[in-house]
């Protein structure tokens, strides 16, 4: 991408959707046949009842490519028009390069700058507003955003209070430049970090802290996590988040059509829309199908809502998201195909 700062400001809008999960199905009752565990114990804690595992040989970057291009083929963009590629995720092929980068080179955005953004589960949103910004100061036109992740291969497969919760999946969509003066797109965003909390999910090996060239115990490979600190605080950031955004871009609850969150649990979505009044037939959740996607989450339920009709042009729709760091963000959009 070669970036000169276009003369009219222009609005960053939502133009397309597309994913991308893989076909093995990995149902409750496969838990249940190799661990101590129960469906029940499972879909009442998570309302998780399957997920998607990716075939061994893929990695993260075979599911970006597949999401990118349904991606491009709704936008109807030919590949050499992406001006940038981000790629959300926590779970990529290597420590580098990024996966956007090999990503970019198999769908031919040879015109791309391509980089990944690590706010885990967050990460959608935060590569939204990225996308956003390129696209608002003019530096670019075409932004494809595309959270992919691939856990099944980093939760302890042991592990019953980790590996149940996870799936792999990719989904993403297209920031595109609107015409000046519209007054679709992104309303606003509210990004935050807590890092005091880092030590509540995280996955110990593998980077400079704990390299993977020096010895460690054998959960120390696998993702760790706290679930009742986390969930404390999704639950929390969840609800102020929101609050935070629809004050800050001047609208109420009542004015927001649809509520898609990041789907990591039913009960932390139920828990949070409770507290804040929000009408549960306005929100779309699929974690049911799909476990937690993590920075592939949110697109993914924002593509079946739309492929469902939930989703509709113009609705006015908030996007709330939160994760490892710990982090969270949120944005209200409206979806102009
Ligand atoms: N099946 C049966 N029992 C299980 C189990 C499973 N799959 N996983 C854990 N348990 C057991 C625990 O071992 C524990 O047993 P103990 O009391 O004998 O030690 C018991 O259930 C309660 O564990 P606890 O961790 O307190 O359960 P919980 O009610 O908090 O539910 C989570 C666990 C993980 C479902 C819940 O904490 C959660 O959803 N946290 C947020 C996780 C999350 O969303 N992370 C990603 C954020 S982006």
């Amino acid at each position: 991408m070669i970036a000169v700062r276009s003369r009219a400001p222009q609005r960053a809008r939502l133009s397309a959707l597309g994913a991308y999960v893989p076909e093995q199905v990995v149902t409750n009752a496969d838990f249940v046949a190799r661990m101590d565990t129960t469906d029940e114990w499972i879909v009442s804690r998570t309302g998780i009842r399957e997920r998607r595992y990716a075939r061994p040989d893929q990695a993260t970057s075979d599911l970006a490519i597949e999401a990118a291009r349904a991606v491009l083929d709704d936008a109807g963009l030919p590949a050499a028009d992406v001006d940038a590629l981000i790629v959300p995720t926590c779970t990529p092929d290597h420590l580098f390069p990024s996966v956007a980068a090999i990503t970019a080179d198999a769908i031919g955005a040879h015109n791309a700058a391509a980089f990944d953004i690590e706010a885990a589960c967050s990460g959608f949103i935060y590569g939204l507003s990225q996308a956003t910004a390129l696209v608002e100061s003019g530096f670019a036109r075409n932004v494809l955003v595309v959270g992919a992740e691939l856990f099944s291969r980093l939760v302890d497969p042991d592990d019953r209070s980790t590996c149940i919760l996870f799936g792999d999946g990719a989904a993403g969509a297209l920031v595109t430049a609107g015409d000046p003066g519209d007054t679709d797109g992104f309303l606003g965003f509210d990004l935050g970090a807590d890092g005091s909390l880092a030590c509540e999910l995280l996955l110990p090996v593998g980077g400079t802290r704990q390299p993977a060239s020096q010895p460690f115990a054998r959960e120390a490979a696998y993702v760790q996590m706290n679930g009742r600190e986390v969930f404390r605080f999704a639950t929390r950031v969840m609800e102020e988040t929101t609050v935070r955004i629809l004050e800050a871009v001047g609208l109420g609850i009542d004015d927001i059509d649809l509520l898609v969150a990041h789907q990591a649990n039913q009960r932390i979505i139920d828990h949070a829309i409770g507290r804040l009044g929000f009408d549960p037939a306005k929100v779309f959740n699929n974690v049911e199908h799909y476990g937690n996607t993590s920075a592939a989450s949110i697109p993914l339920a924002l593509w079946e809502a739309r492929q469902a009709g939930v989703l509709r042009p113009g609705m006015q729709t908030l996007l709330v998201g939160f994760g490892a760091g710990l982090t969270w963000g949120a944005t209200v959009v409206r979806y102009e195909p």
